[in-house]
């Protein structure tokens, strides 16, 4: 934790990292904190930012990508099967905040018949939901289409198209790259993120 101690008197005094403010703020004053001028409420806001800019971690819900205002996590009987992908961003339910603030947290869902998924793949998945970058490996456009003939994600800026059922492997390029996957579970009946992105989401320029 980045925390460190300063002596003004008697008595220590604590400045803390955005993250210790707000879990103090939290607790109502549990402990003082001061730092660059900054009150706990703003220092509150700052957390927040930060953790809205933070790459999903492992029990982040998911809810809908410009929802409403109030989010509500989804279950995996909200992604219609075998349809065109739902976009979400992952929620920090303990923090009550929307992980918006990066394009590159958007994920796209899809839902596929768990019975015709390897094993590989339906460990990944939650109830056939499967969660993958809605960022294009290629040059970073949003990969936003279903194309139902192959059920197959498609970007619509060149035309790459990725295998939701072989973990977003390349059908067809110039995309080089799979489209990085989100592991899954269900946890109170609703869907959670169970780890990290299997790669780094976004564009790279061999890609
Ligand atoms: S950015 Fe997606 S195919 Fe080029």
């Amino acid at each position: 934790m980045n925390q460190r101690r300063i002596t003004t008197g008697p008595m220590p005094v604590r400045i803390c990292s955005p993250d210790q403010a707000r879990r103090d703020a939290l607790r109502r004053g549990a402990c003082a904190c001061i730092g660059a001028g900054l009150s706990a409420a703003g220092m509150g806001a700052a957390w927040a930012n930060e953790t809205a800019s933070q790459r999903p971690v492992a029990g982040d819900r998911l809810v809908l990508a410009g929802g409403d205002e109030a989010p509500r996590p989804l279950a995996p009987s909200d992604v219609p099967l075998g349809a065109k992908p739902v976009q979400v961003f992952p929620f920090d339910a303990a923090g009550g905040v929307v992980r918006d603030g990066s394009r590159l947290n958007k994920v796209l869902l899809v839902r596929l018949d768990p019975a015709g998924l390897d094993p590989a793949v339906r460990s990944r998945a939650a109830d056939g939901v499967l969660a993958f970058s809605a960022v294009c490996t290629h040059q970073g456009c949003d990969v936003s289409e279903w194309n139902e003939a192959e059920r197959a994600l498609l970007c619509f800026c060149h035309f790459s198209r990725f295998d939701p059922a072989r973990l977003g492997q390349v059908i067809a390029g110039p995309a080089t790259r799979s489209l990085p996957n989100l592991p899954l579970k269900v946890d109170s009946g609703l869907l959670t993120v169970a780890g990290a992105f299997s790669a780094a989401p976004g564009a790279k320029a061999s890609g």
